[in-house]
């Protein structure tokens, strides 16, 4: 039984910084984000979003009725979750009006999360073929004002269901993953910011990203002649190139065309959007996929999933017949093509704002936000979700 991607949904907040004018009130020669770190433009959550509601805005257009009856099993991953005990998928399984028999569960390993709900998702088809799961990476990535993490920041969700007989790419068995204790990045819990030691970070990426390649060669017994492309988790889009060149001379000529433009391709979203953290390997996925017309039933793709602290994990996919008739490339393009810019000094002052953490009840004004989904407020230390088209206050 094959099993797998059925369907994508994405979703970023309505508002974005440009790179060029953040370099510019740096001090920063915009080269240096644009190219040398490869991003145009962040993705800039406005209070009414979250974690919770990225995730449920990025999954609310693409379940029908008979997806939300067989969903039984929600495995959101993040690390910038809003509650230590609740998990997020209690909330967007009640946002998004899912079947009540159903598991709900919040997944944490860094960038790595949602690669593990894919797997655990594939492990609970395989017993129940009849299921699907819904799998969410979702997250706000804050490194602080005037950092160099900074120009990496972003915010966005991808919902990925996961079922039997899947409509975009099969899953295959064959998967490699490596785990090691190393601080290359962290959150304690008192903080909203990320820390990070950028260059060991970087550094251990391409280790990670090496074991497992290498060792993934030798148990399937295939080599980068069998892939169409590679994605990778892109915490900045310079990124999985710094790891896609360091395999690159393993292919012929035509190979090494053939990843090279599939890996520009796989940028595309990611380089508007910003790290999403746990979401930024399946929005490269989304990318590759909704921006070309070369890939074809059959091909294999490689995905590179790297959670800082850290795990790394090597799989593949191949790509199933009229897979383009089942992504949403109007509804993303849409969505691109609908935010409006900041200002540095507006980005500024919504990086600075932050919801009251001393118990006191605040309430959001949410009409400014065209998300269906959208934080309203705390009341009794209690969030207040609210689904405006089914009308749901959590
Ligand atoms: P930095 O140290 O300020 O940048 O921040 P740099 O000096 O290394 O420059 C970056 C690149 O720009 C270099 O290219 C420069 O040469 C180039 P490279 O040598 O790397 O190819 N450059 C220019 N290019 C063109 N024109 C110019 C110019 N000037 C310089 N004028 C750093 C970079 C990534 C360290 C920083 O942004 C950071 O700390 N980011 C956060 C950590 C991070 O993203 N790490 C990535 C790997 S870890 C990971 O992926 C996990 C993560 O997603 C978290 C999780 O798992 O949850 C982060």
């Amino acid at each position: 039984m094959k099993i797998g991607i059925d369907k994508i949904g994405f979703y970023a907040p309505h508002l974005y910084l440009d790179m060029t004018r953040l370099a510019e009130n740096r001090n920063i020669d915009p080269d240096k984000f644009t190219i040398g770190i490869g991003q145009e433009k962040m993705a800039v959550p406005p209070m009414t979003q979250d974690a919770v509601t990225l995730a449920a805005n990025a999954a609310v257009d693409m379940l029908n009725d008979v997806d939300k009856e067989a969903i039984d099993f929600v495995i959101f991953g993040t690390e910038t979750g809003v509650d230590s005990s609740k998990s997020a998928a209690v909330y967007v399984h009640e946002l998004l009006g899912l079947n009540p028999y159903a598991r709900a569960i919040e997944v944490k390993q860094a960038c790595y999360g949602a690669t593990a709900g894919i797997q655990m998702a594939k492990a609970h088809i395989a017993m129940n073929p009849g299921s699907k799961v819904l799998v969410l990476g979702s997250d706000i990535a804050r490194y602080g004002l005037s950092t160099p993490g900074e120009a990496t920041q972003g915010a966005g969700a991808v919902a990925l269901l996961i079922s039997a007989e899947p409509h975009i790419l099969a899953v295959e068995d064959e998967s490699v993953y490596f785990t090691a204790d190393i601080m290359d990045f962290w959150r304690p819990v008192y903080s909203d910011k990320a820390f990070a030691d950028g260059k060991l970070s970087n550094e251990q990426y391409i280790a990670f990203f090496s074991r497992v390649w290498e060792q993934y060669k030798t148990k399937a017994d295939l080599e980068l002649n069998d892939f169409a492309a590679v994605c990778y988790h892109l915490p900045y889009t310079k990124m999985g190139y710094k790891a896609l060149k360091t395999v690159l001379d393993e292919g012929n000529e035509e190979v090494q065309e053939r990843l090279l433009t599939n890996y520009k391709l796989s940028t595309v979203y990611n380089r508007n959007v910003g790290n999403i953290y746990t979401g930024s390997l399946y929005l490269s996925l989304l990318s590759l996929l909704e921006q070309t017309n070369e890939l074809t039933a059959g091909d294999r793709i490689g995905m590179f999933s790297y959670g800082s602290g850290a795990v790394g994990e090597f799989f593949t996919g191949i790509l199933q017949p009229d897979y383009q008739d089942y992504l949403s490339i109007e509804r993303h393009n849409a969505l691109f093509a609908s935010r409006s810019e900041v200002t540095v000094s507006e980005y500024e002052a919504m990086f600075d704002d932050a919801l009251p953490t001393d118990g006191s009840a605040v309430e959001l004004e949410i009409d400014s936000d065209p998300a269906r989904v959208c934080l309203a407020g705390i009341a009794d230390n209690k969030r207040q979700y609210v689904n405006k088209e089914k009308n749901t206050t959590l």
